[in-house]
């Protein structure tokens, strides 16, 4: 049997727990392509902001003409919400993509492997703890990887594949066949804390940081200077908003503590900024300010 084969055979229903920036992007990159996905949240209050971004971010593409609104309401009913991790008994993939810290992923890894069954794939959205570390909260250590999706899910094309030393080859090939099903391009890597992009990404955020926080250029100039000197779509402070400063801070500690590079030693200024709630668009200011979650910067 061919990997495809293997995973249309498995995947026709597919789990997300946690919708937050992250988790309701894949739920509705997982809808768009046709997938039964059913998403879970801790609370009914974080499931209608779940419901919320999904909403708002699928009406985003029908006001652009990438969706009717009968595909809207389609993809929408392709989604079902709860707060109840048994509803996940029937997946064949459930991907996690709760906030950052080991406890909780692991917590709901141990519950999800006495959930789904025996042969269903585990995956965490983590963008820098240890897959192997909460693969050993489950019995399949084998079955469980990590998927890295990019901020914003349904628009960026790259998804990471974290292999264990004991991630199964069958698992691998399922979960890139799935990524490539979503229109996506997936790459492969070991697990080390910020994987491939991360890596690369954050030591240079982090010195962006480092100079706006030295007052050597305005945070609209370090901005500038990226986006017509260097042709990136958005300038590092800005995207520090986008992918959220808290999430920021994590990734920058998680990898400092595992690497000791200076470079990802998280500039003070960014602390100050998470522990005064200046998360970025979510919570309307980081180092801009915003009207909506996703509205470009105000001020
Ligand atoms: N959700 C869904 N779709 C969105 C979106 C969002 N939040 N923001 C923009 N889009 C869509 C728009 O609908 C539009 O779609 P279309 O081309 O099909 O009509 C497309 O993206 C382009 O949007 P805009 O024209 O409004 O704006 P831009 O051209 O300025 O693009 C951007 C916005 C896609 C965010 C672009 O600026 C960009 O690619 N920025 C860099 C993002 C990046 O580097 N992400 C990686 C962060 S690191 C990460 O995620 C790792 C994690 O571990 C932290």
């Amino acid at each position: 049997m061919t990997e495809t084969t293997a995973t249309a055979r498995t995947l026709t229903t597919v789990g997300v727990v946690g919708l937050g920036t992250m988790g309701a992007g894949i739920a509705e990159v997982l809808a768009r392509h046709g997938y039964a996905v059913v998403g879970v949240e801790k609370d009914e209050e974080a499931l209608a902001r779940g419901r919320q971004y999904l909403e708002h971010s699928t009406a985003r593409a029908v006001k652009r003409e990438k969706l009717t609104e009968a595909e809207q309401a389609e993809l929408l009913g392709r989604i079902s919400l709860t707060t109840e991790l048994s509803d996940l008994a029937g997946a064949g993939f459930v991907v996690e993509a709760v906030v950052e810290s080991m406890e909780l992923k692991k917590q709901i890894f141990r519950e999800l492997d006495a959930i789904v069954a025996p042969d269903a794939i585990l995956a965490t959205n983590t963008s820098s703890l240890s897959v192997t570390d909460l693969s050993t909260a489950t019995a399949r250590p084998g079955r469980v990887v990590g998927v890295h999706f990019f901020n914003p899910a349904p628009v960026q094309d790259l998804v990471e594949i974290v292999r264990t030393v004991v991630t199964e080859d069958t698992v691998l090939g399922e979960v890139k066949a799935l990524v490539e099903a979503l229109g996506k391009n997936p790459v492969v890597c070991g697990d080390k804390a910020g994987f491939i992009a991360n890596t690369l990404l954050f030591g240079y955020l982090n010195h962006a940081v480092a100079m706006y926080e030295g007052r050597y250029a305005t945070r609209e100039d370090i901005d500038a200077a990226m986006r017509y000197g260097c042709g990136y779509p958005m300038g590092p402070l800005a995207l520090l908003d986008l992918i959220g400063l808290d999430t920021a801070y994590e990734i920058l500690e998680t990898m400092y503590r595992q690497g000791r590079d200076r470079l990802h030693a998280p500039s003070p200024i960014l602390k100050q900024m998470v522990t005064a709630g200046l998360l970025g668009r979510k919570t309307g200011r980081g180092f801009y300010t915003y009207e909506a979650p996703d509205s470009p910067v105000v001020v």
